[in-house]
């Protein structure tokens, strides 16, 4: 089994077997947990946690999770350090890699995540930028695995913007052997780059991409149906013209008539109820929201243990 990680920055960046043997060591780690029994790993170690953008889930899920796993976690607010004051990433990688054990950060540049891995000599976590968001689609795919017993050969469907969730999922599903289907508005599609690399990957592991901006054939027969906001973090002013847009790529009740009756229903969260997802899908049978936000906890404390306790055999 290769435990080689050295970051995660992108999925793309992970092999099918790196990505799977993340998923089963969140789930050992979630059943110890749902046991009671704990293990400091990371007993001594410290992450340090750089947000230049608001977090719930994120924040709190890393944090309690370098607790279980009896480490610590420090919360750096981007604007309180002097990263915010323009020192530079080069510098900021290169201090902290000799106080801390590991970095995740939430950032917009994605560069900016490529440039800590680059200078720094320690572990960084990409905890969202505008381009990727990681390790929640690590904590969807321990979602979907959990409510449909398997990942390969399943359909999922996403419909509304192609930003960062859209882009890793892509990633994601490719990568594990699902089916993925994106339908998104004319000019708001995912990243060129990351759909090219799911191709890739879907080529290896015998999976389909699909590419749409017709939402009635992306949720046509799926299994998984996602959804994300329509107005990511630091696009707060175009709000009214996504808004007027994007409304044809709202999950309601109508749409999930095209999924399968069994089909399953995932948000990161924040969500927007009556926006991108109506009340009566998001808070209805179908979702499974609060595992999947549940499982940010698991999956990244199995991404913690693999990248700060590389000799870890569990
Ligand atoms: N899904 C997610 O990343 O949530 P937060 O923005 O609350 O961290
Ligand atoms: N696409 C959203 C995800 C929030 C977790 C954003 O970037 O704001």
């Amino acid at each position: 089994m290769s435990h080689t990680m050295k970051h995660l920055l992108s999925l793309n960046d992970l092999t099918p077997e790196q990505i799977l043997d993340l998923l089963d060591l969140a789930d050992r780690l979630k059943a110890d947990t749902k046991a009671k029994r704990s293990h400091p790993i990371l007993a001594g170690k410290t992450l340090g946690m750089i947000f230049a953008k608001s977090s719930t889930r994120t924040r709190v899920s890393f944090e309690v999770g370098m607790v279980q796993l009896g480490g610590h976690a420090l919360f750096l607010s981007s604007n309180d350090i002097q990263l915010g004051r323009g020192e530079s990433i080069e510098d900021t990688a290169k201090v902290m890699s000799r106080f801390i054990d590991g970095i995740m950060i939430r950032t917009f540049a994605h560069q900016d995540v490529i440039d800590l891995a680059r200078f720094g000599t320690i572990p960084i976590i990409n905890g969202l930028t505008d381009l990727l968001h990681p390790c929640q689609v690590l904590a969807d795919l321990q979602t979907i695995r959990e409510h449909k017993g398997q990942l390969q050969g399943l359909k999922m469907a996403y419909l509304g913007d192609g930003n960062n969730m859209a882009n890793s999922l892509l990633h994601g599903a490719a990568k594990v052997g699902m089916d993925i289907a994106v339908a998104t508005p004319p000019g708001y599609t995912c990243d060129p780059e990351s759909i090219r690399e799911a191709e890739a990957a879907a080529v290896l592991s015998g999976s389909k991409v699909l590419i749409t901006t017709d939402p009635l054939i992306a949720m046509q027969d799926a299994d998984v149906v996602v959804t994300d906001t329509w107005v990511s973090m630091g696009q707060e002013a175009e709000k009214a013209v996504k808004v007027a847009l994007f409304g044809d790529y709202q999950v309601n009740a109508q749409r999930m008539t095209l999924a399968k009756p069994d089909a399953i229903f995932l948000h990161c969260l924040p969500a927007y109820r009556g926006y991108e997802v109506t009340a009566e899908i998001i808070d209805g049978p179908q979702s499974v929201i609060f595992d999947e936000a549940e499982n940010r906890l698991h999956a990244q404390k199995a991404v913690l243990v693999r990248l700060l306790a590389p000799d870890y055999q569990g």
